[in-house]
């Protein structure tokens, strides 16, 4: 298939796109370059400059025609999300209107959509399944809630038929560590603790431990992005048959607090990793996990990489080949 990937340049989309092209589709990518990496895309893929802002870009890119669009091209933090909310309602939801738009205007109509956990925000129940009320409790998550919202009302109105996959908590690097995830800044717990691990970082900090978790700190579900492209492929092959317009939870249904985690990676990096206890970061819900049921029904899906230490040892091998050891002079334990 012909494949347009918007964000195609970012921690996710380059993953994505490395995939597709695995898979022998054809791959451009359509990214502004403000997060991303252009050495992180594939070098089979096609790469065009452009911003999601720009409709006349937009057109362009799109007029050739696509089998299928998707849209990796948000902004992430949700703190950033609470200090700077037009940022986030700008680019996530005003700016991928646009791209609805020139979708319907250029005849493209079956997209891929990066969603997320934050639209439901402080969960009823766990694990989180599709049925689950969506209560956003953060800028971040309202705009993705929304652009969800839009969607069901352009598949009524013009036929454009979407899959919405809300992520959890996207982790780890591809197993050869040609690509990761490098974020600037790094706001993202897993690698922090392995830049910590590296030296990088005096501490850690943890986010409140006194939430109503065992051990008082916030419990995710971690999901390799390599599960999450492979869901992102059989989402793509069900909109090239036909299926309707859909939405799916994505995790492994497993969570981990975040000293879990901290132990976890000083296993497998054998290295000390100092940690401090700071206050709760607005917009974080204590507990986030996911039922995933419907994705293994309907697409068919089975994460293989479910394992903590499988989504740790891929990312800490990533970070090593990032940043050599003796970079770095780090505590052994
Ligand atoms: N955390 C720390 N210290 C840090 C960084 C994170 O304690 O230095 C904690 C956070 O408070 C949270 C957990 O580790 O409890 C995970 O935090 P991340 O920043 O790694 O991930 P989030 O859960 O905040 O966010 C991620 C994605 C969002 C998505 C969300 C769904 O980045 O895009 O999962 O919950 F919306």
């Amino acid at each position: 298939m012909n494949i347009l990937v918007i964000g195609g340049a970012g921690y996710i989309g380059s993953h994505m796109v490395k995939m597709l092209i695995e898979h022998g589709h054809d791959v451009t990518v359509l990214d502004n370059l403000s997060t991303g990496h252009k050495d992180a895309i594939h070098p089979s893929a096609k790469f065009m400059f452009g911003d999601l802002a720009n409709s006349h870009q937009l057109n362009q890119a799109l007029m050739p025609g696509f089998d299928g669009v998707m849209h990796f091209a948000s902004f992430i933090q949700v703190g950033e999300s609470i200090s700077h909310p037009g940022k986030y309602y700008r680019n996530n939801l005003s700016n991928t209107l646009n791209l609805l738009d020139e979708m319907v205007a250029t005849g493209n109509k079956q997209l891929i959509f990066s969603s997320t956990a934050a639209i439901f925000g402080n969960p009823e129940y766990t694990p989180i399944d599709e049925s689950h009320s969506c209560h956003p409790i953060n800028p971040y998550g309202r705009t993705k809630l929304m652009v969800e919202q839009a969607l069901a009302d352009y598949d009524r109105a013009y036929g454009l038929r979407s899959i919405s996959l809300r992520y959890f908590n996207a982790a780890s690097a591809t197993p050869d560590a040609s690509i990761g995830e490098r974020h600037d800044p790094e706001t993202h717990l897993i690698p922090l603790v392995l830049h910590t691990a590296q030296g990088r970082r005096e501490y850690i900090q943890v986010f409140g431990n006194d939430y109503d978790t065992p051990d008082g700190t916030c419990i995710r579900d971690y999901i390799h992005v390599d599960d999450l492209c492979t869901a992102h492929l059989l989402a793509l092959n069900a909109l090239a048959s036909g299926a309707l317009s859909n939405t799916y939870n994505l995790g492994n249904g497993q969570g981990f607090s975040v000293n879990e985690i901290i132990a976890e990676a000083k296993k497998i990096t054998g290295r000390n990793i100092s940690v401090h206890i700071a206050p709760r970061r607005p917009g974080d819900p204590a507990r986030l996990i996911a039922d995933s049921s419907k994705a293994f029904r309907e697409l068919g899906w089975q994460p293989k990489h479910a394992d903590i230490e499988r989504i740790i040892e891929d990312a800490w091998r990533f970070e090593l080949q990032q940043n050599p050891p003796q970079a770095f002079p780090s505590p052994l334990l």
